[in-house]
Protein backbone atom coordinates (compact mmCIF):
# COMPACT_ATOMS: atom_id res chain seq x y z
CA UNK A 1 0.00 0.00 0.00
CA UNK A 2 2.88 2.13 0.97
CA UNK A 3 3.61 3.09 -3.46
CA UNK A 4 -0.27 4.25 -3.29
CA UNK A 5 0.20 8.21 -4.13
CA UNK A 6 2.72 8.13 -6.21
CA UNK A 7 2.65 10.07 -9.41
CA UNK A 8 4.66 8.00 -11.52
CA UNK A 9 5.62 7.89 -15.38
CA UNK A 10 7.94 5.51 -16.92
CA UNK A 11 10.28 7.39 -19.64
CA UNK A 12 11.41 5.25 -22.19
CA UNK A 13 14.57 5.37 -23.70
CA UNK A 14 13.69 5.05 -27.23
CA UNK A 15 11.33 7.78 -26.75
CA UNK A 16 8.54 5.85 -27.41
CA UNK A 17 5.16 6.64 -24.97
CA UNK A 18 4.51 2.98 -24.23
CA UNK A 19 1.57 2.31 -21.58
CA UNK A 20 3.41 -0.05 -19.14
CA UNK A 21 1.87 -2.67 -16.82
CA UNK A 22 2.07 -1.94 -12.94
CA UNK A 23 1.30 -5.71 -12.61
CA UNK A 24 1.79 -8.99 -13.44
CA UNK A 25 -0.41 -11.55 -14.96
CA UNK A 26 -0.76 -14.88 -12.91
CA UNK A 27 -3.74 -16.98 -13.71
CA UNK A 28 -5.12 -16.40 -17.44
CA UNK A 29 -8.11 -17.70 -19.33
CA UNK A 30 -7.14 -19.09 -23.11
CA UNK A 31 -9.02 -17.15 -26.24
CA UNK A 32 -10.61 -18.07 -29.44
CA UNK A 33 -9.92 -16.14 -32.87
CA UNK A 34 -11.90 -18.26 -35.14
CA UNK A 35 -11.78 -18.00 -38.80
CA UNK A 36 -13.45 -14.99 -40.26
CA UNK A 37 -15.81 -17.48 -42.27
CA UNK A 38 -16.98 -18.99 -38.66
CA UNK A 39 -17.15 -15.10 -37.29
CA UNK A 40 -19.44 -14.65 -40.01
CA UNK A 41 -21.94 -17.54 -39.08
CA UNK A 42 -21.77 -16.07 -35.33
CA UNK A 43 -22.96 -12.45 -36.66
CA UNK A 44 -25.22 -13.92 -38.29
CA UNK A 45 -26.63 -16.45 -35.50
CA UNK A 46 -26.42 -12.79 -33.33
CA UNK A 47 -29.17 -11.21 -35.06
CA UNK A 48 -26.45 -8.33 -35.88
CA UNK A 49 -26.23 -7.37 -32.30
CA UNK A 50 -23.10 -7.67 -30.58
CA UNK A 51 -24.45 -8.54 -27.23
CA UNK A 52 -26.17 -12.19 -28.17
CA UNK A 53 -22.40 -13.13 -29.56
CA UNK A 54 -20.86 -16.16 -27.26
CA UNK A 55 -17.79 -14.95 -25.45
CA UNK A 56 -16.14 -18.50 -26.82
CA UNK A 57 -16.49 -16.89 -30.30
CA UNK A 58 -14.97 -13.72 -29.34
CA UNK A 59 -10.81 -12.53 -29.21
CA UNK A 60 -11.35 -9.49 -27.45
CA UNK A 61 -14.59 -8.78 -25.35
CA UNK A 62 -14.59 -5.33 -25.38
CA UNK A 63 -18.04 -4.95 -25.21
CA UNK A 64 -17.87 -3.64 -21.80
CA UNK A 65 -15.59 -2.88 -18.74
CA UNK A 66 -18.98 -4.17 -16.76
CA UNK A 67 -17.79 -7.09 -14.47
CA UNK A 68 -15.35 -7.98 -16.87
CA UNK A 69 -12.53 -6.39 -14.65
CA UNK A 70 -9.32 -8.34 -13.32
CA UNK A 71 -9.37 -9.04 -9.31
CA UNK A 72 -5.94 -8.29 -7.97
CA UNK A 73 -4.52 -11.05 -5.89
CA UNK A 74 -5.73 -9.41 -2.75
CA UNK A 75 -9.13 -9.59 -4.07
CA UNK A 76 -9.16 -13.43 -4.46
CA UNK A 77 -7.75 -14.32 -1.55
CA UNK A 78 -10.14 -11.77 0.59
CA UNK A 79 -12.79 -14.05 -1.27
CA UNK A 80 -11.66 -17.11 0.96
CA UNK A 81 -12.08 -15.35 4.08
CA UNK A 82 -16.00 -14.50 3.30
CA UNK A 83 -17.74 -14.83 6.76
CA UNK A 84 -21.29 -16.19 5.92
CA UNK A 85 -24.24 -15.16 7.42
CA UNK A 86 -27.65 -13.39 6.11
CA UNK A 87 -27.21 -10.91 9.01
CA UNK A 88 -24.04 -9.48 11.00
CA UNK A 89 -21.72 -10.92 8.54
CA UNK A 90 -18.36 -9.44 9.25
CA UNK A 91 -17.56 -9.23 5.36
CA UNK A 92 -19.56 -6.77 5.93
CA UNK A 93 -18.49 -4.63 8.40
CA UNK A 94 -15.41 -4.84 6.75
CA UNK A 95 -17.18 -3.17 3.76
CA UNK A 96 -19.12 -0.79 5.57
CA UNK A 97 -15.17 -0.12 6.72
CA UNK A 98 -13.91 0.66 3.42
CA UNK A 99 -17.09 3.27 2.32
CA UNK A 100 -16.08 5.38 5.09
CA UNK A 101 -12.30 5.52 4.37
CA UNK A 102 -12.19 5.45 0.84
CA UNK A 103 -15.41 7.26 0.92
CA UNK A 104 -15.67 9.62 3.66
CA UNK A 105 -19.29 8.16 4.03
CA UNK A 106 -21.03 7.40 7.00
CA UNK A 107 -24.09 5.23 5.86
CA UNK A 108 -24.02 2.62 3.09
CA UNK A 109 -26.81 0.70 1.46
CA UNK A 110 -25.76 -2.29 -0.20
CA UNK A 111 -27.16 -3.26 -3.95
CA UNK A 112 -26.78 -5.84 -6.37
CA UNK A 113 -25.48 -3.86 -9.05
CA UNK A 114 -25.52 -0.07 -9.66
CA UNK A 115 -29.23 0.40 -11.84
CA UNK A 116 -30.68 -0.99 -8.54
CA UNK A 117 -28.99 1.82 -6.88
CA UNK A 118 -31.16 3.60 -9.52
CA UNK A 119 -33.94 1.89 -9.37
CA UNK A 120 -34.08 2.63 -5.47
CA UNK A 121 -33.20 6.44 -5.49
CA UNK A 122 -35.84 7.15 -8.54
CA UNK A 123 -38.54 5.71 -6.36
CA UNK A 124 -37.84 7.55 -3.27
CA UNK A 125 -37.06 10.44 -4.83
CA UNK A 126 -38.48 10.98 -8.50
CA UNK A 127 -42.25 11.55 -8.67
CA UNK A 128 -44.43 12.54 -12.27
CA UNK A 129 -43.14 15.82 -12.99
CA UNK A 130 -40.09 16.17 -11.70
CA UNK A 131 -37.32 17.46 -13.55
CA UNK A 132 -33.36 15.71 -12.93
CA UNK A 133 -30.63 18.25 -14.78
CA UNK A 134 -27.69 15.67 -15.36
CA UNK A 135 -24.21 16.73 -17.44
CA UNK A 136 -25.52 13.20 -19.52
CA UNK A 137 -28.03 10.20 -18.96
CA UNK A 138 -27.06 7.03 -18.65
CA UNK A 139 -29.42 4.53 -20.20
CA UNK A 140 -30.66 2.69 -16.89
CA UNK A 141 -30.15 5.87 -15.63
CA UNK A 142 -33.01 7.70 -17.48
CA UNK A 143 -34.97 4.47 -17.74
CA UNK A 144 -35.67 4.43 -13.86
CA UNK A 145 -35.98 8.03 -13.53
CA UNK A 146 -38.75 8.04 -16.46
CA UNK A 147 -40.56 5.24 -15.39
CA UNK A 148 -41.17 7.08 -12.13
CA UNK A 149 -42.55 9.99 -14.64
CA UNK A 150 -39.82 12.48 -14.13
CA UNK A 151 -37.90 14.24 -17.23
CA UNK A 152 -33.93 14.19 -17.57
CA UNK A 153 -32.51 17.19 -18.34
CA UNK A 154 -29.07 16.89 -20.27
CA UNK A 155 -26.97 20.23 -19.52
CA UNK A 156 -23.91 19.11 -20.95
CA UNK A 157 -21.29 21.80 -22.72
CA UNK A 158 -20.70 22.64 -25.80
CA UNK A 159 -17.24 20.70 -26.58
CA UNK A 160 -18.85 17.46 -25.12
CA UNK A 161 -20.47 16.18 -28.07
CA UNK A 162 -17.38 17.49 -30.16
CA UNK A 163 -15.76 14.36 -31.47
CA UNK A 164 -12.68 15.97 -31.98
CA UNK A 165 -11.33 18.26 -29.16
CA UNK A 166 -8.91 18.83 -26.49
CA UNK A 167 -10.78 19.95 -23.63
CA UNK A 168 -9.54 17.75 -21.09
CA UNK A 169 -13.27 18.01 -19.03
CA UNK A 170 -16.01 17.18 -21.66
CA UNK A 171 -18.18 15.93 -18.42
CA UNK A 172 -18.45 19.29 -17.11
CA UNK A 173 -21.91 20.76 -16.76
CA UNK A 174 -23.23 24.02 -18.44
CA UNK A 175 -23.62 26.59 -15.63
CA UNK A 176 -25.70 28.93 -17.22
CA UNK A 177 -28.21 25.78 -18.55
CA UNK A 178 -28.04 24.45 -15.14
CA UNK A 179 -29.34 28.58 -13.81
CA UNK A 180 -31.76 28.25 -16.99
CA UNK A 181 -33.47 25.04 -16.48
CA UNK A 182 -33.69 25.64 -12.58
CA UNK A 183 -35.37 29.21 -13.47
CA UNK A 184 -37.56 27.54 -16.02
CA UNK A 185 -38.83 24.73 -13.63
CA UNK A 186 -38.71 26.12 -10.46
CA UNK A 187 -36.20 25.03 -7.93
CA UNK A 188 -38.76 22.77 -5.97
CA UNK A 189 -39.43 20.97 -9.25
CA UNK A 190 -35.47 19.67 -9.24
CA UNK A 191 -35.69 16.46 -7.60
CA UNK A 192 -31.89 16.21 -7.72
CA UNK A 193 -28.92 17.53 -9.65
CA UNK A 194 -27.14 13.98 -11.15
CA UNK A 195 -23.65 13.88 -11.79
CA UNK A 196 -21.94 11.22 -13.81
CA UNK A 197 -18.31 10.60 -13.10
CA UNK A 198 -16.50 9.46 -16.14
CA UNK A 199 -19.81 10.28 -18.07
CA UNK A 200 -20.17 6.95 -20.15
CA UNK A 201 -22.28 8.37 -23.05
CA UNK A 202 -20.28 11.10 -24.06
CA UNK A 203 -17.22 8.43 -24.28
CA UNK A 204 -16.24 8.05 -20.57
CA UNK A 205 -15.05 11.78 -20.20
CA UNK A 206 -14.45 13.40 -16.49
CA UNK A 207 -15.97 16.92 -14.86
CA UNK A 208 -13.44 18.72 -13.52
CA UNK A 209 -13.90 19.56 -9.21
CA UNK A 210 -13.80 23.20 -10.79
CA UNK A 211 -17.15 22.66 -12.22
CA UNK A 212 -18.41 20.18 -9.21
CA UNK A 213 -17.60 23.05 -6.66
CA UNK A 214 -19.24 25.58 -9.16
CA UNK A 215 -22.54 22.97 -9.45
CA UNK A 216 -23.02 22.21 -5.87
CA UNK A 217 -22.63 25.95 -4.69
CA UNK A 218 -25.46 26.41 -7.65
CA UNK A 219 -27.43 23.61 -5.87
CA UNK A 220 -26.79 24.48 -2.27
CA UNK A 221 -28.22 28.15 -2.64
CA UNK A 222 -31.68 26.70 -4.18
CA UNK A 223 -31.96 23.86 -1.65
CA UNK A 224 -31.51 21.20 -4.06
CA UNK A 225 -29.54 18.29 -3.53
CA UNK A 226 -26.44 16.72 -5.61
CA UNK A 227 -26.21 13.21 -6.46
CA UNK A 228 -22.93 11.88 -7.62
CA UNK A 229 -22.93 8.47 -9.81
CA UNK A 230 -19.26 7.49 -9.08
CA UNK A 231 -19.92 4.05 -10.91
CA UNK A 232 -16.68 5.57 -13.00
CA UNK A 233 -15.17 7.43 -10.16
CA UNK A 234 -11.59 5.73 -10.47
CA UNK A 235 -11.07 7.61 -13.89
CA UNK A 236 -12.21 11.18 -13.11
CA UNK A 237 -10.30 10.83 -10.24
CA UNK A 238 -7.14 10.13 -12.48
CA UNK A 239 -7.81 12.75 -14.72
CA UNK A 240 -8.35 15.32 -11.54
CA UNK A 241 -5.05 14.09 -10.64
CA UNK A 242 -3.22 14.53 -13.85
CA UNK A 243 -5.13 17.77 -15.80
CA UNK A 244 -6.97 20.12 -13.28
CA UNK A 245 -4.47 22.80 -11.47
CA UNK A 246 -3.73 21.96 -8.20
CA UNK A 247 -4.43 18.36 -7.73
CA UNK A 248 -1.39 17.32 -9.00
CA UNK A 249 0.41 16.50 -5.58
CA UNK A 250 -3.10 15.82 -3.67
CA UNK A 251 -3.39 12.02 -2.37
CA UNK A 252 -6.33 10.61 -4.27
CA UNK A 253 -8.33 9.98 -1.18
CA UNK A 254 -7.82 13.83 -0.39
CA UNK A 255 -9.51 14.28 -3.88
CA UNK A 256 -12.44 11.77 -3.54
CA UNK A 257 -13.13 13.17 -0.07
CA UNK A 258 -13.44 16.72 -1.54
CA UNK A 259 -15.55 15.47 -4.59
CA UNK A 260 -18.10 13.73 -2.15
CA UNK A 261 -18.05 16.68 -0.06
CA UNK A 262 -20.07 18.40 -2.71
CA UNK A 263 -22.46 15.90 -3.17
CA UNK A 264 -25.66 15.03 -0.69
CA UNK A 265 -26.06 11.23 -1.74
CA UNK A 266 -23.90 8.78 -4.55
CA UNK A 267 -24.45 5.38 -5.82
CA UNK A 268 -21.40 3.33 -7.28
CA UNK A 269 -21.65 0.16 -9.51
CA UNK A 270 -18.95 -2.10 -7.83
CA UNK A 271 -19.26 -3.54 -11.69
CA UNK A 272 -17.03 -1.19 -12.79
CA UNK A 273 -15.20 0.96 -9.56
CA UNK A 274 -14.55 -2.07 -7.61
CA UNK A 275 -13.84 -4.65 -10.51
CA UNK A 276 -16.34 -7.13 -9.11
CA UNK A 277 -20.06 -7.00 -8.78
CA UNK A 278 -22.57 -5.64 -6.86
CA UNK A 279 -23.02 -1.79 -5.60
CA UNK A 280 -24.49 0.67 -3.31
CA UNK A 281 -25.78 3.82 -2.02
CA UNK A 282 -23.27 6.12 -0.02
CA UNK A 283 -24.80 9.26 1.99
CA UNK A 284 -23.42 11.06 5.10
CA UNK A 285 -27.19 12.87 5.84
CA UNK A 286 -28.97 10.16 7.77
CA UNK A 287 -32.25 11.88 6.63
CA UNK A 288 -31.83 10.59 3.00
CA UNK A 289 -30.30 7.34 4.37
CA UNK A 290 -33.46 6.46 6.12
CA UNK A 291 -35.75 7.77 3.15
CA UNK A 292 -34.49 4.91 1.46
CA UNK A 293 -33.39 2.23 3.68
CA UNK A 294 -36.58 0.24 4.06
CA UNK A 295 -36.78 -0.66 0.14
CA UNK A 296 -33.27 -2.29 0.21
CA UNK A 297 -34.99 -5.79 2.21
CA UNK A 298 -37.61 -5.35 -0.38
CA UNK A 299 -36.15 -5.34 -3.63
CA UNK A 300 -32.26 -6.46 -2.92
CA UNK A 301 -31.49 -8.56 0.15
CA UNK A 302 -31.00 -7.93 3.95
CA UNK A 303 -29.02 -4.63 4.91
CA UNK A 304 -26.05 -6.48 5.57
CA UNK A 305 -25.70 -8.13 1.65
CA UNK A 306 -28.14 -5.99 -0.38
CA UNK A 307 -27.97 -8.81 -3.22
CA UNK A 308 -24.47 -9.30 -3.05
CA UNK A 309 -22.42 -12.86 -1.89
CA UNK A 310 -20.47 -12.68 1.03
CA UNK A 311 -17.44 -13.29 -1.50
CA UNK A 312 -18.12 -10.63 -3.34
CA UNK A 313 -18.35 -8.06 -0.55
CA UNK A 314 -15.40 -9.06 0.70
CA UNK A 315 -13.84 -8.53 -2.27
CA UNK A 316 -15.15 -5.39 -3.26
CA UNK A 317 -13.93 -3.96 0.09
CA UNK A 318 -10.33 -4.51 -0.90
CA UNK A 319 -11.52 -3.39 -4.81
CA UNK A 320 -12.36 -0.18 -3.15
CA UNK A 321 -9.04 0.26 -0.97
CA UNK A 322 -7.16 -0.24 -4.45
CA UNK A 323 -9.25 2.94 -6.03
CA UNK A 324 -6.58 5.10 -4.17
CA UNK A 325 -3.61 3.46 -5.83
CA UNK A 326 -2.33 5.54 -8.67
CA UNK A 327 -1.64 2.56 -10.73
CA UNK A 328 -5.01 0.93 -10.26
CA UNK A 329 -6.84 4.35 -11.42
CA UNK A 330 -3.87 5.44 -13.78
CA UNK A 331 -4.01 1.79 -16.36
CA UNK A 332 -6.82 2.17 -18.23
CA UNK A 333 -6.72 5.30 -18.89
CA UNK A 334 -3.16 4.94 -20.38
CA UNK A 335 -3.53 2.07 -22.62
CA UNK A 336 -6.78 3.81 -23.44
CA UNK A 337 -5.06 6.86 -24.90
CA UNK A 338 -2.65 4.66 -26.46
CA UNK A 339 -4.78 3.01 -28.76
CA UNK A 340 -6.83 6.44 -29.23
CA UNK A 341 -3.71 8.68 -29.91
CA UNK A 342 -2.38 5.88 -32.23
CA UNK A 343 -5.69 5.68 -34.53
CA UNK A 344 -5.98 9.52 -34.29
CA UNK A 345 -2.84 9.99 -36.27
CA UNK A 346 -3.90 7.96 -38.68
CA UNK A 347 -6.60 10.03 -39.49
CA UNK A 348 -9.33 7.29 -38.11
CA UNK A 349 -12.09 9.08 -36.25
CA UNK A 350 -12.27 8.71 -32.71
CA UNK A 351 -13.10 10.86 -29.98
CA UNK A 352 -10.75 13.21 -28.48
CA UNK A 353 -9.16 13.39 -25.97
CA UNK A 354 -8.87 9.73 -24.29
CA UNK A 355 -11.17 9.26 -21.77
CA UNK A 356 -11.79 6.54 -19.01
CA UNK A 357 -13.79 3.91 -20.44
CA UNK A 358 -12.61 2.80 -23.85
CA UNK A 359 -11.84 4.05 -26.92
CA UNK A 360 -15.16 5.54 -28.78
CA UNK A 361 -14.74 5.42 -32.95
CA UNK A 362 -17.08 7.94 -34.57
CA UNK A 363 -19.12 5.44 -36.65
CA UNK A 364 -20.91 8.45 -38.05
CA UNK A 365 -18.03 9.84 -40.08
CA UNK A 366 -16.21 6.23 -40.34
CA UNK A 367 -18.60 5.43 -42.58
CA UNK A 368 -20.23 8.24 -43.29
CA UNK A 369 -22.04 6.76 -46.71
CA UNK A 370 -24.29 4.70 -44.11
CA UNK A 371 -27.18 7.02 -43.60
CA UNK A 372 -28.04 7.29 -39.74
CA UNK A 373 -31.78 5.79 -40.11
CA UNK A 374 -29.31 2.27 -41.30
CA UNK A 375 -27.46 2.18 -37.74
CA UNK A 376 -24.19 3.10 -38.83
CA UNK A 377 -22.87 2.27 -35.18
CA UNK A 378 -24.40 -1.34 -35.28
CA UNK A 379 -23.24 -1.71 -38.34
CA UNK A 380 -19.22 -0.91 -37.65
CA UNK A 381 -19.51 -2.87 -34.81
CA UNK A 382 -20.95 -5.85 -36.48
CA UNK A 383 -17.96 -5.17 -39.28
CA UNK A 384 -15.43 -5.11 -36.64
CA UNK A 385 -16.48 -8.73 -35.30
CA UNK A 386 -16.09 -9.95 -38.34
CA UNK A 387 -12.75 -8.62 -39.41
CA UNK A 388 -11.18 -9.17 -35.91
CA UNK A 389 -13.25 -11.24 -33.47
CA UNK A 390 -13.49 -8.10 -31.38
CA UNK A 391 -16.15 -7.29 -29.81
CA UNK A 392 -17.76 -3.80 -29.09
CA UNK A 393 -20.84 -2.06 -28.24
CA UNK A 394 -23.26 0.25 -30.34
CA UNK A 395 -23.89 3.73 -28.94
CA UNK A 396 -25.87 5.34 -31.43
CA UNK A 397 -29.37 5.50 -32.68
CA UNK A 398 -30.16 1.32 -32.52
CA UNK A 399 -29.55 2.22 -28.23
CA UNK A 400 -31.95 5.09 -28.86
CA UNK A 401 -35.72 5.13 -28.59
CA UNK A 402 -38.66 5.51 -31.11
CA UNK A 403 -40.96 8.59 -31.01
CA UNK A 404 -45.09 8.71 -30.93
CA UNK A 405 -44.87 8.67 -34.88
CA UNK A 406 -42.89 5.13 -34.47
CA UNK A 407 -40.23 7.03 -36.22
CA UNK A 408 -36.29 6.31 -35.05
CA UNK A 409 -34.93 9.42 -32.37
CA UNK A 410 -31.86 9.79 -34.15
CA UNK A 411 -28.95 9.36 -31.51
CA UNK A 412 -26.34 12.77 -30.82
CA UNK A 413 -23.97 10.54 -32.16
CA UNK A 414 -22.96 7.25 -34.04
CA UNK A 415 -20.08 5.23 -31.33
CA UNK A 416 -18.88 2.55 -31.26
CA UNK A 417 -17.03 1.54 -27.93
CA UNK A 418 -14.75 -0.18 -27.59
CA UNK A 419 -14.28 -0.65 -23.50
CA UNK A 420 -11.41 -1.23 -21.68
CA UNK A 421 -12.12 -3.70 -18.91
CA UNK A 422 -9.48 -2.88 -15.73
CA UNK A 423 -6.00 -4.65 -16.14
CA UNK A 424 -7.39 -7.38 -18.76
CA UNK A 425 -5.51 -6.73 -21.88
CA UNK A 426 -2.08 -6.71 -23.27
CA UNK A 427 -0.49 -4.40 -25.15
CA UNK A 428 -0.17 -6.46 -28.33
CA UNK A 429 -3.66 -7.22 -28.04
CA UNK A 430 -4.30 -2.99 -28.09
CA UNK A 431 -1.77 -3.21 -31.56
CA UNK A 432 -4.33 -6.23 -32.59
CA UNK A 433 -6.99 -3.90 -32.52
CA UNK A 434 -5.19 -1.06 -33.71
CA UNK A 435 -4.50 -2.94 -36.96
CA UNK A 436 -7.43 -4.40 -37.73
CA UNK A 437 -9.65 -1.26 -37.53
CA UNK A 438 -6.79 0.34 -39.77
CA UNK A 439 -7.60 -2.29 -42.45
CA UNK A 440 -11.44 -1.81 -41.79
CA UNK A 441 -11.22 1.74 -41.97
CA UNK A 442 -8.77 1.17 -45.51
CA UNK A 443 -12.03 -0.51 -46.98
CA UNK A 444 -15.10 1.15 -44.85
CA UNK A 445 -16.60 1.51 -48.30
CA UNK A 446 -17.66 -1.74 -48.18
CA UNK A 447 -19.53 -1.68 -44.98
CA UNK A 448 -22.95 -1.42 -45.76
CA UNK A 449 -26.47 -0.76 -43.23
CA UNK A 450 -28.45 -3.17 -41.47
CA UNK A 451 -32.04 -3.32 -40.69
CA UNK A 452 -34.31 -4.86 -37.82
CA UNK A 453 -35.94 -8.46 -38.29
CA UNK A 454 -36.62 -8.18 -34.86
CA UNK A 455 -37.65 -5.20 -32.31
CA UNK A 456 -38.36 -5.34 -28.54
CA UNK A 457 -40.15 -2.42 -27.40
CA UNK A 458 -37.59 -1.40 -24.42
CA UNK A 459 -34.36 -1.58 -24.46
CA UNK A 460 -34.28 -2.62 -28.15
CA UNK A 461 -30.40 -3.20 -28.42
CA UNK A 462 -29.96 -5.11 -25.77
CA UNK A 463 -31.89 -8.60 -27.28
CA UNK A 464 -33.16 -6.88 -31.29
CA UNK A 465 -32.13 -9.04 -33.89
CA UNK A 466 -31.27 -7.04 -37.27
CA UNK A 467 -29.78 -8.62 -40.79
CA UNK A 468 -27.44 -6.48 -43.45
CA UNK A 469 -28.82 -4.69 -45.96
CA UNK A 470 -27.50 -5.83 -48.97
CA UNK A 471 -24.40 -8.44 -49.45
CA UNK A 472 -21.78 -6.31 -47.69
CA UNK A 473 -20.53 -8.88 -44.82
CA UNK A 474 -19.49 -11.60 -48.32
CA UNK A 475 -17.89 -8.60 -50.03
CA UNK A 476 -16.15 -7.50 -46.47
CA UNK A 477 -14.98 -11.33 -45.84
CA UNK A 478 -13.77 -11.85 -49.63
CA UNK A 479 -11.47 -8.75 -48.94
CA UNK A 480 -9.76 -10.18 -46.00
CA UNK A 481 -9.41 -13.77 -47.66
CA UNK A 482 -7.78 -11.65 -50.68
CA UNK A 483 -5.53 -9.27 -47.97
CA UNK A 484 -4.92 -11.95 -45.30
CA UNK A 485 -4.53 -15.58 -47.26
CA UNK A 486 -4.81 -18.01 -44.47
CA UNK A 487 -4.67 -16.16 -41.73
CA UNK A 488 -7.40 -15.96 -38.75
N1 LIG B 1 -24.02 4.29 -14.13
C1 LIG B 1 -23.08 4.25 -15.08
C2 LIG B 1 -22.26 5.46 -15.35
C3 LIG B 1 -22.86 3.06 -15.80
O1 LIG B 1 -21.92 3.05 -16.75
C4 LIG B 1 -23.63 1.92 -15.50
C5 LIG B 1 -23.44 0.68 -16.24
C6 LIG B 1 -24.60 2.01 -14.50
C7 LIG B 1 -24.77 3.21 -13.83
C8 LIG B 1 -25.45 0.83 -14.14
O2 LIG B 1 -24.71 -0.08 -13.41
O3 LIG B 1 -24.62 -2.14 -14.85
O4 LIG B 1 -24.10 -2.23 -12.41
O5 LIG B 1 -26.40 -1.88 -13.18
N2 LIG B 1 -22.79 0.58 -17.30
C9 LIG B 1 -22.52 -0.65 -18.01
C10 LIG B 1 -21.78 -0.35 -19.30
C11 LIG B 1 -23.70 -1.53 -18.22
O6 LIG B 1 -21.59 -1.29 -20.08
O7 LIG B 1 -21.34 0.78 -19.53
P1 LIG B 1 -24.97 -1.67 -13.47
Amino acid sequence: MENFEQLKTVKFYSGDVTPLEMHKVRVVQKLNLLPIEDRRESIYGAGFNTFLLQNKDVYLDMLTDSGTNAMSDNQVAAMSVADDSYAGSSSYTKLENAISYVFNQKYYLPVHQGRAAEHIISKTFVTPGKVIPMNYHFTTTKAHIEMMGGIVEEIYTDEALKIKSDFPFKGNMDINKLNKIIAKWGAENVAYIRFEAGTNLIGGQPFSMANLREVSAIAKSHNILVLMDTSLINENLYFIKTKEEGYANKPIRDILHEMLSYTDFSYFSGRKVSCTRGGGICTNNHDIYMKMRDWVPLYEGFLTYGGMSVREIEAMAVGLHETLDFDVISHSPMFIKYLVDALDKKGIPVITPAGGLGCHLDAGSFISHVPQGQYPAGALAAALYVASGIRGMERGTISSVRDANGDDVLADVELLRLAFPRRVFTLSQIKYAEDRIQWLYDNRELIGGLEWIEEPPVLRFFVGKLKPIGDWVEKLVAKFREDFGESL
